[in-house]
This record gives C-alpha cells, sequence and structure tokens, in this order.
C-alpha cells in the first residue's frame, strides 16, 4: 500500500540495504516470477497461498499492535475468489491467527485455512537464512494447509534439516520463545561482562571458556552495546506484556529488558565518564550506526542513545556507516557529521567509540588512527581489538568486559 515504495521496487532499487537481495529481486521480477503493486485486489487473486508479513511495531503498553495484520486480514476477506491457505509470517502473540480468521471470516464465506509461519531469519544474512533454514516451523489446524505449506518448503529443507508441524499457538509461541532466549544470551554476557570489568577479568576469555561446553554453544555470547534492531525490543516486550495478561509475573524476562535498558547507555556513560559531562568544545568519532552489521536498519540502535548524549551533552559527532547514514540523516539532518570514510570520521576526534562489527572496523590501520585522533581513546562496543595489543600501541582502550577502568579527566 506504500506507493512510493512499490514503485521503486517495480524499478528493483530496493527501501532496505540487505546482501544479495537486490540481484535476487532484479532476477525474479526479469523473470516474471515476482510482481510488486498496490492492488489489493489482484494481489489478493494471486495464488494460493497469502503470507501476510507486514509490521508489528510495539503499542504503547508494550504488546504488539496487530492494526496493520488485521487491515490485511479484512482486505483478503474482501477480495478473496477461491480456496486460500493465509499465513501469518508477521511476528504476532498467540491467539492472533484467531483474530485473523475471524476478521477474514467476518467478509467472506469462501473456504479457506490459516498457518502461523514464524520468520527467524536474521537481517544481514537473510537470504541464507530463508533458503537454508535451520528448521521451518508451521502451526497448522488442518491437512489442507499441512499438505500445501510441506510442498512449498520442501525444496528448501532437502538437506534434512526439519519441518516442525505444530499447533498453530504453539507456532506463535516459538518465535518469541526464540527471541527472548537470544535476547536472554545477549543480556546475560552483558552483565557479564560488567562482572568482568569489575573483578579484572576478560570476558573475551570466559565467552571461549562457556561457549565450548556443548550445553551452551558458542553463538551469541557476545557482549556488546546493548541489543537492538526491529525485533528483540519488541518482542520481548510484548512477551512480557502478554505474560502480565495471562496472570504471571515475566521476572527473567523484566531483568534482560533492564539489562539491555541499562546497556544501550553504558558507551555513553563511559564518555561522559572520561571526558566530564559537559562534552563542550569536543568530537566525538563513531563508527557504525546501524544496530548490527549488513544493515542500514537503525531501529532501536544502541547508536541512538549514544548520539543523543553526546550532542545533549554539548559535544559534536563525526560518525561513519558502510550503508546506514542515508537512514542517520533521516534521523538527524546535519546535527552529526557524515564521514565519507572510517578514517575522515577521526579526524581531529577526542575519542573513537565503535557501535557496530562492520568487516572494515576490524582490522583498521592503528597508526593512523593514532595520528588522527587529537586523544588516542577508544570505546569498543564490540570488542574488536584486542586491549594489550591496543594499548602497546599506545591508544586508551576500553572494551566491555575486558579490564579497564575509565581514567577520569
Ligand atoms: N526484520 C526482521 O529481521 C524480522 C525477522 C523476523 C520477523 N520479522 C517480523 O516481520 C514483520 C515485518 O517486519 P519488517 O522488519 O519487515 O517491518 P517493516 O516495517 O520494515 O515492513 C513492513 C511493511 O509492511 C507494509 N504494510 C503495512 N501495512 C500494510 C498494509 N495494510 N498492506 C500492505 N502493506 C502494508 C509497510 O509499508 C512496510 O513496507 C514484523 O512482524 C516483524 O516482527 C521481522
Amino acid at each position: 500500500m506504500d506507493a512510493p515504495k512499490i514503485r521503486r521496487l517495480q524499478q528493483n532499487d530496493l527501501p532496505i540495504y540487505e546482501p544479495g537481495l537486490e540481484g535476487l529481486v532484479r532476477d525474479n521480477q526479469g523473470a516474471g516470477r515476482l510482481r510488486f503493486t498496490t492492488d489489493l485486489a489482484e494481489a489478493v487473486r494471486h495464488g494460493r497461498v497469502i503470507f501476510i508479513a507486514v509490521g508489528t511495531p510495539a503499542d504503547e503498553d508494550g504488546s504488539a499492535d496487530l492494526q496493520h495484520v488485521l487491515e490485511v486480514a479484512r482486505a483478503i476477506g474482501e477480495y478473496m475468489n477461491e480456496p486460500k491457505v493465509v499465513v501469518t509470517k508477521s511476528t504476532v502473540p498467540v491467539g492472533t491467527a484467531e483474530l485473523v480468521r475471524t476478521t477474514i471470516r467476518a467478509q467472506t464465506r469462501e473456504r479457506f485455512e490459516l498457518c502461523s509461519n514464524p520468520e527467524f531469519l536474521k537481517e544481514g544474512a537473510a537470504i541464507d537464512d530463508f533458503m537454508k533454514p535451520d528448521r521451518v516451523v508451521l502451526g497448522v489446524d488442518s491437512e489442507e494447509a499441512r499438505e500445501v505449506m510441506g510442498a512449498l518448503y520442501a525444496p528448501f529443507v532437502r538437506t534434512g534439516n526439519p519441518i516442525l508441524f505444530m499447533d498453530i499457538a504453539s507456532a506463535e509461541v516459538t518465535k518469541y520463545a526464540a527471541n527472548a532466549m537470544l535476547a536472554t544470551r545477549i543480556s546475560f554476557m552483558n552483565q557479564i561482562a560488567d562482572f568482568c570489568d569489575r573483578a579484572g577479568a576478560d570476558v573475551a576469555r570466559v565467552r571461549q571458556g562457556i561457549g565450548t561446553d556443548r550445553r551452551i554453544g558458542s553463538a551469541f555470547l557476545f557482549p556488546g552495546p546493548g541489543y537492538g534492531g526491529s525485533c528483540f525490543p519488541k518482542d520481548v516486550k510484548a512477551l512480557i506484556t502478554a505474560a502480565r495478561g495471562l496472570g504471571m509475573e515475566p521476572t527473567l524476562l523484566d531483568a534482560v529488558e533492564a539489562v539491555n535498558e541499562r546497556q544501550k547507555h553504558l558507551l555513553l556513560e563511559r564518555v561522559l565518564q572520561r571526558f566530564g559531562a559537559s562534552l563542550q568544545g569536543r568530537q566525538i568519532a563513531v563508527w557504525g550506526l546501524a544496530f548490527k552489521a549488513e544493515t542500514d536498519d537503525m531501529r532501536e540502535s544502541p547508536a541512538i542513545p549514544l548520539l543523543d548524549g553526546i550532542l545533549a551533552a554539548g559535544g559534536a559527532v563525526r560518525a561513519h556507516d558502510p550503508k546506514a547514514v542515508p537512514i542517520a540523516r533521516s534521523l538527524y539532518g546535519d546535527r552529526v557529521h557524515y564521514a565519507s570514510d572510517p578514517y575522515d570520521a577521526l579526524a581531529g576526534s577526542d575519542a573513537l567509540v565503535v557501535m557496530t562489527e562492520w568487516l572494515v572496523y576490524r582490522n583498521p590501520d592503528f597508526d593512523r588512527m593514532r595520528r588522527l585522533l587529537s586523544e588516542p581513546v577508544v570505546f569498543d562496543g564490540r570488542n574488536l581489538y584486542d586491549p594489550q595489543g591496543m594499548r602497546k600501541l599506545g591508544f586508551e582502550h576500553y572494551g566491555i568486559g575486558r579490564g579497564g577502568k575509565v581514567r577520569a579527566r
């Protein structure tokens, strides 16, 4: 329904950055397999399966806002011309498929089946995750939906990764449980990192020490500036709200969120600790604005509280990001200087804060960095650099959970 966006897509001009996506869209659109339209009737009549993949942002009370999903459901009901399988791909709270069913049913007497098919892709690796999923979760309550969806996904699970059929409610909960678990691992490691900082231990060693335990596993154990993005923050909030609605106290999830809120302000706190509460006359270089590497997505990015805080303290920001600058410009306009390359961000800056783990930041020219910075202070929010090596090179380096108390001004 977003006409300008659809027009861009028709010309293979993608409104987001996702590695490999442009070529895929161009090839399939060129071959006539993929079409973009604002004509709802045409879109609904096309095909046997309809995926609902619209946004489900957090409402004021933290619950998932279902207005877009239900708007689409109404339109599906209105234009339905033959039996369909309607699939909720958006992340939606348990019970939503039933709401979708009643909403469609109110518009049509045509037969339709429902399926809950949560999406587990990672931004930045979305195509691979879709083409080679660890698993496909399909919540169904009819033989027809099971058959149609099983056939649709068969080509993507040829290597033996499972299609997990389950009831619709369990499929809906699976998505929230997965994101809550991943967010929990991040907050857990961020809290362990805080402990390491205080105890004089190195969280990078601790991470290896626990990650090699097969019961724990090595993925998702990296401390950092806090989780962001369009999913974890809103999904943890939605699960918390849903749990309260069911009369339980989600104490663990509350803690996961509280730890993350603190973490998202940690780097700003350290900058202020180092340079004082006023940053008047100071310039801070920031590497990375996207909430993670390989995307231009800045939704809930930890870079936002950092930038806001530096600007509020009277400081200047010289920021670099390989892909997210257009988005940053729409948020900050001219209040931030956008550097043309990572080193340009350092020119005359009092310190560097690394916020995103982009490949270009992992192995920089350290001599050049030190020469450009007016003070060789690096707040390494992604633990990209070895603290001892950095100290040898003459940097004042602060990682997350890697020791090194911030030297107050
Ligand atoms: N982004 C991710 O990595 C990811 C991963 C897994 C699940 N999800 C879930 O997928 C859903 C979409 O996420 P997103 O990041 O793509 O959101 P988004 O906001 O980037 O995209 C949603 C799109 O839906 C369109 N839309 C809204 N209302 C519409 C309507 N009535 N008719 C037609 N189009 C409409 C919007 O124009 C927009 O382009 C959410 O529920 C999210 O939780 C996202």
